[in-house]
């Protein structure tokens, strides 16, 4: 077993004019070489900002204020800045919902794609002849390469930027609901293509809030809840043994997965983060703390530690270890 990423401890908060925000507490996990790891979790649960953790990519007025980040050893945290963006273009590829955010508006799709083929060391007309077979290979017309990218769909945009981290073979691709804003047909030749990239070797860090998305493709499975990851496994293990409250009752509110089961949304809302709950963030919200009286004064005061009940299925709740 090779890790590529080895995150721990990390800890992200926003310093904002109306309080610091814990968006991520103390989060740890690894990713395994050529192991599809995908977090789930409600919008606002610390998801992105992990993503950006991971990378040390994280935007003002967010700081790391804990932890370690290492890609291969090196801790990205500590990492001089020149050093992070020659990694961050070549050996970590980042995908974002919205590609409109990685392409240069006011350039035709061609001239950036070559240009990041350049920057790898190609030269131009060996890129050209590159950029043209990478278009193929995502059944793009090569036409397409003198288009302005607003002139392209969304799923053009998005298999193009895809395809073109595909061709640099990076050791870490981090997708964060790269399909968010596609549709179910379109989303499906996205995923087709992480998975080729998964099976050349890449590791795939994927985030969506769509657990379906998750349970398809993945080896294993986190459940982010208000900036701590609660539970962590591989998929199959989640399915049929969710051990977090929070997991079976987010699996309960999800209408794809099972179509004949009563689906039932969470009550309550998920806490503001810059006064987030004390003990377990969500007990406030949990039926299990709710029925049972001898759980006072352990969920609301005790924050609980992450614990391996099954081999390589962790949760951090008080009902174990
Ligand atoms: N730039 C920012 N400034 C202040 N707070 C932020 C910023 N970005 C995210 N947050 C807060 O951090 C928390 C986690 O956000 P985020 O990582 O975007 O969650 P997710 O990706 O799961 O939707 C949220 O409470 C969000 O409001
Ligand atoms: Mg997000």
């Amino acid at each position: 077993m090779e890790l590529v990423v080895e995150v721990k401890d990390l800890s992200i908060y926003y310093f904002t004019l109306s309080g610091v925000v814990k968006a991520v507490e103390r989060v740890s996990f690894n990713i395994q070489r050529g192991e599809w790891l995908t977090f789930v979790g409600e919008s606002g649960s610390g998801k992105s900002t992990v993503a950006y953790g991971i990378i040390n990519l994280v935007p003002s007025p967010g700081k790391i204020v804990g932890g370690q980040a290492l890609f291969e050893g090196k801790d990205l945290v500590k990492l001089p800045k020149e050093k992070l963006k020659e990694l961050r273009g070549k050996e970590i590829s980042m995908v974002f919902q919205d590609p409109m955010t990685s392409l240069d508006p006011l350039r035709k799709v061609g001239d950036q794609i070559v240009e990041v083929m350049i920057e790898h060391g190609i030269d131009e007309k060996e890129a050209w002849k590159k950029a043209k077979e990478l278009l193929k290979s995502v059944n793009i017309p090569e036409d397409r390469l003198y288009y302005y990218p607003h002139q392209l769909s969304g799923g053009q945009r998005q298999r193009i930027i895809i395809s073109t981290a595909m061709a640099f073979r990076p050791k870490l691709l981090i997708a964060d609901e790269p399909t968010t804003a596609l549709d179910v047909i379109v989303q499906d030749s996205i995923m087709d293509l992480l998975n080729e990239m998964k099976q050349e070797g890449t590791s795939i860090f994927f985030i969506t809030h769509d657990i379906s998305l998750a349970v398809e493709r993945s080896d294993r499975m986190g459940i982010m809840y208000a900036g701590k990851l609660v539970e962590i496994g591989k998929v199959d293990q989640l399915i049929e043994n969710p051990l977090h409250p929070y997991t079976s009752a987010l699996f309960a509110s999800m209408p794809d997965l099972w179509v004949d089961k009563e689906i039932s949304a969470i009550p309550g809302f998920p806490p503001d983060l810059r006064t987030p709950p004390p003990g377990c963030r969500f007990h406030p919200r949990c039926s299990v703390f709710r029925e049972r009286k001898d759980l006072k004064g352990i969920c609301d005061k005790e924050e609980p530690k992450m614990v391996e009940v099954e081999k390589e299925h962790f949760v951090a709740c008080h009902l174990y270890g």
